[in-house]
Protein backbone atom coordinates (compact mmCIF):
# COMPACT_ATOMS: atom_id res chain seq x y z
CA UNK A 1 0.00 0.00 0.00
CA UNK A 2 1.19 3.34 -0.60
CA UNK A 3 1.09 5.88 1.92
CA UNK A 4 2.29 9.63 1.80
CA UNK A 5 3.39 10.01 5.05
CA UNK A 6 6.54 12.40 5.27
CA UNK A 7 8.95 13.93 2.56
CA UNK A 8 11.35 11.54 3.45
CA UNK A 9 10.48 8.78 1.43
CA UNK A 10 10.51 10.18 -2.17
CA UNK A 11 13.81 9.58 -4.72
CA UNK A 12 15.01 11.51 -6.70
CA UNK A 13 14.21 9.43 -9.42
CA UNK A 14 10.46 8.99 -8.25
CA UNK A 15 10.55 13.12 -8.53
CA UNK A 16 11.61 13.23 -12.08
CA UNK A 17 9.25 10.73 -13.18
CA UNK A 18 6.07 12.16 -11.04
CA UNK A 19 7.39 16.04 -12.19
CA UNK A 20 6.87 14.42 -15.95
CA UNK A 21 3.80 13.89 -15.15
CA UNK A 22 2.66 16.23 -13.89
CA UNK A 23 3.95 18.13 -16.91
CA UNK A 24 1.54 16.24 -18.81
CA UNK A 25 -1.46 16.78 -16.81
CA UNK A 26 -1.31 20.04 -17.00
CA UNK A 27 -1.06 20.51 -20.71
CA UNK A 28 -4.44 17.83 -21.12
CA UNK A 29 -5.81 20.26 -18.83
CA UNK A 30 -5.73 23.02 -21.39
CA UNK A 31 -7.66 21.42 -23.78
CA UNK A 32 -11.47 20.16 -24.08
CA UNK A 33 -9.80 16.41 -25.20
CA UNK A 34 -7.84 16.53 -22.58
CA UNK A 35 -9.79 17.05 -19.85
CA UNK A 36 -12.07 14.49 -21.37
CA UNK A 37 -9.26 11.81 -20.67
CA UNK A 38 -8.41 12.82 -17.32
CA UNK A 39 -11.39 12.15 -16.62
CA UNK A 40 -10.94 8.57 -17.32
CA UNK A 41 -8.17 8.12 -15.41
CA UNK A 42 -9.61 7.51 -12.10
CA UNK A 43 -13.00 7.51 -12.81
CA UNK A 44 -15.74 5.80 -10.31
CA UNK A 45 -12.60 5.68 -7.18
CA UNK A 46 -13.97 7.01 -3.96
CA UNK A 47 -11.16 9.82 -1.89
CA UNK A 48 -12.18 11.00 1.03
CA UNK A 49 -10.45 14.31 2.08
CA UNK A 50 -10.71 13.94 6.13
CA UNK A 51 -9.75 17.53 7.32
CA UNK A 52 -9.38 18.25 11.28
CA UNK A 53 -7.11 21.52 11.04
CA UNK A 54 -8.63 24.59 8.89
CA UNK A 55 -6.92 24.39 4.85
CA UNK A 56 -7.75 26.40 2.07
CA UNK A 57 -5.32 25.36 -0.94
CA UNK A 58 -4.41 21.74 0.18
CA UNK A 59 -8.45 20.75 1.01
CA UNK A 60 -9.62 22.53 -2.28
CA UNK A 61 -6.38 21.30 -4.56
CA UNK A 62 -7.06 17.65 -3.51
CA UNK A 63 -10.65 17.88 -4.01
CA UNK A 64 -10.50 19.82 -7.47
CA UNK A 65 -7.53 17.10 -8.52
CA UNK A 66 -10.29 14.50 -7.68
CA UNK A 67 -12.77 16.07 -10.17
CA UNK A 68 -10.38 16.71 -12.79
CA UNK A 69 -9.44 12.77 -12.65
CA UNK A 70 -13.05 12.01 -12.65
CA UNK A 71 -13.43 10.59 -8.90
CA UNK A 72 -15.95 10.70 -6.56
CA UNK A 73 -15.39 12.90 -3.28
CA UNK A 74 -16.39 12.69 -0.05
CA UNK A 75 -15.25 15.00 2.43
CA UNK A 76 -15.27 16.73 6.23
CA UNK A 77 -13.56 20.01 6.52
CA UNK A 78 -13.54 20.55 10.51
CA UNK A 79 -13.53 17.29 11.60
CA UNK A 80 -12.25 18.09 14.81
CA UNK A 81 -15.91 19.57 15.50
CA UNK A 82 -17.74 18.02 13.18
CA UNK A 83 -16.79 14.21 13.12
CA UNK A 84 -17.13 11.77 15.99
CA UNK A 85 -14.04 13.20 17.39
CA UNK A 86 -15.84 15.95 19.58
CA UNK A 87 -17.18 12.93 21.40
CA UNK A 88 -14.11 10.89 22.35
CA UNK A 89 -13.16 8.81 19.11
CA UNK A 90 -9.53 8.12 18.67
CA UNK A 91 -8.20 8.74 15.17
CA UNK A 92 -7.52 5.24 15.15
CA UNK A 93 -11.41 4.16 15.27
CA UNK A 94 -11.83 7.07 12.50
CA UNK A 95 -9.81 5.38 10.08
CA UNK A 96 -10.91 1.70 10.92
CA UNK A 97 -14.61 3.00 10.17
CA UNK A 98 -14.13 4.79 7.39
CA UNK A 99 -11.80 2.01 5.56
CA UNK A 100 -15.78 -0.04 6.04
CA UNK A 101 -16.79 2.49 2.84
CA UNK A 102 -14.41 1.61 0.52
CA UNK A 103 -12.70 4.34 -0.29
CA UNK A 104 -9.43 4.64 -2.56
CA UNK A 105 -7.53 6.56 -0.47
CA UNK A 106 -7.36 8.81 2.95
CA UNK A 107 -6.05 12.57 2.80
CA UNK A 108 -5.48 13.48 6.21
CA UNK A 109 -4.95 16.81 8.06
CA UNK A 110 -4.25 16.76 12.27
CA UNK A 111 -2.89 18.94 14.42
CA UNK A 112 -0.92 16.01 16.21
CA UNK A 113 2.91 15.19 15.07
CA UNK A 114 2.65 11.72 13.80
CA UNK A 115 -1.38 11.31 13.39
CA UNK A 116 -0.52 10.34 9.53
CA UNK A 117 1.65 7.90 10.75
CA UNK A 118 -0.87 6.20 13.20
CA UNK A 119 -3.89 6.59 10.63
CA UNK A 120 -1.83 4.32 8.14
CA UNK A 121 -0.69 1.57 11.24
CA UNK A 122 -4.83 0.69 10.81
CA UNK A 123 -6.07 1.71 7.57
CA UNK A 124 -6.76 -0.25 4.61
CA UNK A 125 -6.21 2.11 2.11
CA UNK A 126 -3.54 4.44 1.45
CA UNK A 127 -3.74 7.05 4.36
CA UNK A 128 -2.14 10.69 2.01
CA UNK A 129 -0.83 13.05 4.66
CA UNK A 130 -2.38 16.95 4.34
CA UNK A 131 -0.22 17.99 7.01
CA UNK A 132 -0.03 16.58 10.28
CA UNK A 133 1.18 19.05 13.74
CA UNK A 134 4.38 20.77 13.12
CA UNK A 135 6.40 17.96 11.77
CA UNK A 136 5.51 17.08 8.06
CA UNK A 137 3.65 18.32 4.84
CA UNK A 138 4.75 16.20 1.88
CA UNK A 139 2.89 17.01 -0.88
CA UNK A 140 3.17 20.57 0.01
CA UNK A 141 7.25 19.90 -0.29
CA UNK A 142 6.92 18.03 -3.64
CA UNK A 143 4.64 21.05 -5.47
CA UNK A 144 7.16 23.52 -3.85
CA UNK A 145 10.04 21.60 -5.37
CA UNK A 146 8.26 20.95 -8.53
CA UNK A 147 8.20 24.86 -8.61
CA UNK A 148 11.29 25.19 -7.73
CA UNK A 149 12.00 22.86 -10.96
CA UNK A 150 9.84 24.32 -13.09
CA UNK A 151 12.08 27.55 -12.49
CA UNK A 152 15.32 26.41 -12.80
CA UNK A 153 14.84 23.00 -14.52
CA UNK A 154 17.13 21.12 -12.41
CA UNK A 155 17.29 20.71 -8.71
CA UNK A 156 21.08 20.52 -8.08
CA UNK A 157 23.17 23.17 -7.25
CA UNK A 158 20.87 25.58 -5.27
CA UNK A 159 21.39 27.93 -2.73
CA UNK A 160 17.53 27.51 -0.55
CA UNK A 161 17.19 30.34 1.97
CA UNK A 162 14.34 29.61 4.20
CA UNK A 163 13.06 31.78 6.49
CA UNK A 164 10.44 32.74 8.97
CA UNK A 165 9.06 30.09 11.36
CA UNK A 166 10.99 27.69 11.03
CA UNK A 167 10.25 25.80 14.64
CA UNK A 168 6.79 25.25 14.08
CA UNK A 169 6.39 25.35 10.45
CA UNK A 170 5.64 21.93 8.75
CA UNK A 171 6.11 22.85 5.34
CA UNK A 172 9.78 24.18 5.94
CA UNK A 173 10.96 20.73 7.53
CA UNK A 174 8.91 18.94 4.74
CA UNK A 175 10.91 20.98 1.51
CA UNK A 176 14.32 21.01 3.61
CA UNK A 177 14.17 17.36 3.78
CA UNK A 178 13.62 16.82 0.05
CA UNK A 179 15.69 18.91 -1.03
CA UNK A 180 18.79 17.78 1.00
CA UNK A 181 18.50 15.23 -1.23
CA UNK A 182 19.76 16.86 -4.54
CA UNK A 183 23.32 17.35 -5.16
CA UNK A 184 25.00 20.46 -4.06
CA UNK A 185 22.02 22.29 -2.21
CA UNK A 186 22.82 24.60 0.20
CA UNK A 187 20.30 25.99 2.81
CA UNK A 188 20.61 29.07 4.57
CA UNK A 189 18.43 29.54 7.34
CA UNK A 190 17.23 32.48 8.67
CA UNK A 191 14.75 33.14 12.12
CA UNK A 192 13.73 34.67 14.77
CA UNK A 193 16.05 33.10 17.45
CA UNK A 194 13.25 31.49 19.77
CA UNK A 195 11.66 29.83 15.84
CA UNK A 196 14.40 28.48 14.66
CA UNK A 197 15.31 24.80 13.18
CA UNK A 198 14.75 21.92 15.67
CA UNK A 199 17.72 19.82 16.43
CA UNK A 200 16.57 16.89 14.64
CA UNK A 201 16.09 18.93 11.22
CA UNK A 202 20.16 20.32 11.61
CA UNK A 203 21.23 16.58 12.74
CA UNK A 204 20.00 15.13 9.43
CA UNK A 205 21.75 17.47 7.43
CA UNK A 206 24.77 17.13 9.58
CA UNK A 207 24.25 13.34 8.36
CA UNK A 208 23.97 14.04 4.95
CA UNK A 209 26.81 16.52 4.69
CA UNK A 210 24.78 19.09 3.87
CA UNK A 211 26.24 22.81 4.20
CA UNK A 212 24.16 25.24 5.74
CA UNK A 213 24.28 28.63 7.74
CA UNK A 214 21.80 30.22 10.42
CA UNK A 215 21.01 33.45 10.97
CA UNK A 216 19.09 33.61 14.05
CA UNK A 217 18.06 37.24 14.16
CA UNK A 218 14.64 39.20 13.05
CA UNK A 219 16.78 41.57 11.55
CA UNK A 220 15.12 42.89 8.13
CA UNK A 221 18.28 44.61 7.35
CA UNK A 222 20.71 41.63 8.29
CA UNK A 223 18.85 39.22 5.80
CA UNK A 224 19.98 41.61 3.03
CA UNK A 225 23.52 40.49 2.97
CA UNK A 226 22.61 37.32 2.12
CA UNK A 227 19.82 37.42 -0.17
CA UNK A 228 21.98 37.67 -3.19
CA UNK A 229 23.29 34.58 -2.53
CA UNK A 230 19.75 32.60 -2.72
CA UNK A 231 18.53 31.04 -5.50
CA UNK A 232 15.38 30.52 -3.69
CA UNK A 233 13.91 32.38 -0.49
CA UNK A 234 11.38 30.69 0.94
CA UNK A 235 9.58 32.73 3.54
CA UNK A 236 6.67 31.48 6.16
CA UNK A 237 4.26 32.99 8.39
CA UNK A 238 4.47 32.57 12.24
CA UNK A 239 2.69 29.64 13.12
CA UNK A 240 0.26 31.13 16.26
CA UNK A 241 -1.85 28.42 16.45
CA UNK A 242 1.10 25.80 17.19
CA UNK A 243 3.35 27.97 19.20
CA UNK A 244 2.92 27.30 23.10
CA UNK A 245 0.42 30.31 24.72
CA UNK A 246 3.14 31.28 26.92
CA UNK A 247 5.44 32.37 24.46
CA UNK A 248 3.81 33.42 21.72
CA UNK A 249 3.95 37.47 23.32
CA UNK A 250 7.38 37.31 23.40
CA UNK A 251 7.92 36.59 20.08
CA UNK A 252 8.72 39.21 17.76
CA UNK A 253 6.65 38.67 14.12
CA UNK A 254 8.39 37.86 10.91
CA UNK A 255 9.19 40.61 9.28
CA UNK A 256 8.10 41.93 5.98
CA UNK A 257 10.01 41.09 2.86
CA UNK A 258 9.46 44.32 0.57
CA UNK A 259 10.66 45.69 -2.83
CA UNK A 260 14.32 46.18 -0.81
CA UNK A 261 14.64 43.14 -0.42
CA UNK A 262 14.08 42.48 -3.76
CA UNK A 263 16.25 44.88 -5.13
CA UNK A 264 18.79 42.74 -3.09
CA UNK A 265 17.72 39.37 -4.71
CA UNK A 266 19.36 37.97 -7.81
CA UNK A 267 17.05 38.68 -11.12
CA UNK A 268 17.08 34.50 -11.65
CA UNK A 269 15.72 33.66 -8.10
CA UNK A 270 12.24 32.99 -6.89
CA UNK A 271 10.17 33.86 -3.68
CA UNK A 272 7.92 31.62 -2.61
CA UNK A 273 5.78 31.06 0.04
CA UNK A 274 3.09 28.16 1.46
CA UNK A 275 0.54 30.68 1.85
CA UNK A 276 -1.62 31.51 3.66
CA UNK A 277 0.55 34.88 4.56
CA UNK A 278 0.11 37.53 7.29
CA UNK A 279 2.15 40.48 6.96
CA UNK A 280 5.99 38.24 6.36
CA UNK A 281 5.22 39.42 2.50
CA UNK A 282 4.75 42.84 1.95
CA UNK A 283 1.99 42.76 -1.42
CA UNK A 284 3.92 45.49 -3.17
CA UNK A 285 6.20 42.76 -4.10
CA UNK A 286 3.24 40.84 -5.64
CA UNK A 287 3.34 41.62 -9.03
CA UNK A 288 8.01 41.18 -9.53
CA UNK A 289 8.31 38.67 -11.92
CA UNK A 290 10.49 36.63 -9.02
CA UNK A 291 7.30 36.39 -6.62
CA UNK A 292 5.74 32.74 -7.37
CA UNK A 293 3.79 32.12 -4.69
CA UNK A 294 0.56 32.47 -6.14
CA UNK A 295 1.62 30.09 -8.72
CA UNK A 296 2.85 27.09 -6.45
CA UNK A 297 -0.98 26.82 -5.41
CA UNK A 298 -2.21 25.74 -9.33
CA UNK A 299 1.79 23.41 -9.24
CA UNK A 300 -0.17 21.75 -5.91
CA UNK A 301 -3.44 20.62 -7.66
CA UNK A 302 -1.65 18.95 -10.42
CA UNK A 303 1.03 17.50 -8.34
CA UNK A 304 -1.89 15.89 -6.07
CA UNK A 305 -3.48 14.49 -9.24
CA UNK A 306 0.04 12.47 -10.48
CA UNK A 307 0.03 11.61 -6.88
CA UNK A 308 -3.26 10.42 -6.41
CA UNK A 309 -2.96 8.44 -9.77
CA UNK A 310 0.32 6.83 -8.14
CA UNK A 311 -1.01 5.93 -5.21
CA UNK A 312 -4.03 4.18 -6.44
CA UNK A 313 -1.39 1.96 -9.14
CA UNK A 314 -2.31 3.82 -12.06
CA UNK A 315 0.72 5.63 -12.68
CA UNK A 316 2.33 4.32 -16.12
CA UNK A 317 6.30 5.39 -14.76
CA UNK A 318 5.20 2.72 -11.89
CA UNK A 319 7.64 -0.11 -13.10
CA UNK A 320 10.78 1.79 -14.40
CA UNK A 321 11.03 2.92 -10.41
CA UNK A 322 13.08 1.95 -6.85
CA UNK A 323 10.60 3.40 -4.32
CA UNK A 324 12.81 2.33 -1.01
CA UNK A 325 10.10 2.54 1.34
C1 LIG B 1 0.57 25.48 5.26
C2 LIG B 1 0.22 24.49 6.35
O1 LIG B 1 -0.95 24.17 6.54
O2 LIG B 1 1.15 24.02 7.00
N1 LIG B 1 -0.50 25.79 4.43
C3 LIG B 1 -0.62 25.09 3.26
O3 LIG B 1 -0.92 23.91 3.29
N2 LIG B 1 -0.34 25.73 2.13
C4 LIG B 1 1.31 26.67 5.72
C5 LIG B 1 0.74 27.49 6.81
O4 LIG B 1 -0.36 27.26 7.29
O5 LIG B 1 1.43 28.44 7.19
Amino acid sequence: MKHILTAEQFTPAFLVALFKRTEQFGMQLKSGTGKIWLRQRLANHLLFNVFYEPSTRTRFSFASAAHHLGMHLVETESASEFSSAIKGETLEDTIRVLCEYHPSAIVLRHHEDGAALRASTVSKVPIINAGDGKKEHPTQALLDVYTIFQKFKTLNNLTIMVGGDLAYSRTTRSLIHLMAKFAGTRFIFVSPPELSLLPDVLEHLGNFEVPYIEVKENSSDLIKDYLKHADVVYWTRLQKERIPQDLLPKISDIFSITSEHLACMKPTSILMHPLPRNREISTEVDSDHRAVYFQQPGNGMLVRMALLEWVLGQAPFENSLRYDK
